[in-house]
């Protein structure tokens, strides 16, 4: 039987871009992309904290809701990095805190969420299809929700940008695995980041909301970003060569429910 040494690393000499790598889940992405052999193009409207100086790491200033600024973003990872394997469309609003029931809802919550969640994701993937294909395939995982899937009430714009990732992640898988581009997502539950404690920080309770969401998730704990990332990037690896339009659960089983 063969030694047992570990997994080779996955990314040596590919170039993955990640959109919202600044924070949470898009830099755990960019962290483990980068320590097994990838260049990363770190892309957020904030500067981020983690930034390697080696070569093989690149922040641009992007907001992904700019198709100008997006297709900036991608031609600065093809012209610093020769080529582009990976798109993570990660970046993401939760939408104006606390949200406000339907009704309420301003129209300017709703075009943002939207422009932001399901039209960056759109905007990204148009940029960086052709220098995928142009790479011979590669793979593109959209960060949706699990509210991409189940409703939640006073939640209906971002609820509708995720329901819209995951049927914008097959409908692109449909299309471009003529081309070896394989496209999924993963849909998250409960997950410890900034955009989760943003949201306890308004409860007026928010011991009593952490203890009511973890109530609510088989595991009985949150997620953390590295599990999410972990799910990510290995859809966005070879691992997963033969997944497609997929939407993978990382949830601590709240849709097994
Ligand atoms: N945290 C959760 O509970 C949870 C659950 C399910 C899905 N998600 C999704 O995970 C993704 C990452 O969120 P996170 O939990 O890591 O939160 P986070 O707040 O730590 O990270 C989100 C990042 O997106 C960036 N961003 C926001 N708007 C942007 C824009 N217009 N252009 C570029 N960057 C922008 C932010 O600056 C931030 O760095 C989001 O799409 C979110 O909807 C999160």
């Amino acid at each position: 039987m063969a030694d047992v040494i570990g997994r080779p690393p996955r990314f040596v000499d590919r170039v993955a871009v990640l959109t919202g790598a600044s924070s949470g889940i898009g830099r755990e992405a960019a962290r483990i992309i980068h320590a097994e052999g990838g260049s990363v193009l770190l892309a957020d409207l904030e500067e981020p904290e983690w930034l390697p100086d080696d070569g093989r790491a690149a922040f641009v200033a992007t907001d992904v809701r700019d198709p100008a600024q997006v297709e900036r973003m991608i031609a600065e990872a093809v012209g610093r990095f020769g080529r582009l394997d990976v798109l993570f469309n990660n970046a993401g609003t939760p939408g104006r805190l606390p949200r406000p029931e339907t009704a309420e809802l301003p129209i300017e919550d709703w075009d943002d969420t939207l422009d932001i969640n399901l039209k960056g994701t759109f905007l990204c993937s148009k940029a960086a299809i052709p220098h995928l294909r142009e790479s011979g395939g590669g793979a593109i995982v959209n960060n949706a929700s699990m509210l991409g899937i189940v409703g939640l009430p006073d939640s209906a714009a971002y609820c509708a940008s995720k329901g819209g990732v995951v049927l914008l992640t097959k409908g692109m898988a449909l299309e471009l695995i003529a081309d070896d581009i394989r496209v999924n997502c993963v849909c998250a539950s409960f997950i410890d980041t900034k955009m989760f404690n943003d949201w306890l920080d308004l409860q007026d309770d928010p011991d009593a909301a952490r203890a009511g969401a973890i109530e609510q998730l088989p595991i009985a704990r949150l997620g953390t970003a590295e599990e999410v990332a972990e799910a990510a990037v290995f859809l966005a690896s070879d691992e997963a060569s033969y997944i497609v339009g997929h939407a993978l659960y990382v949830d601590g089983g709240y849709l097994a429910k």
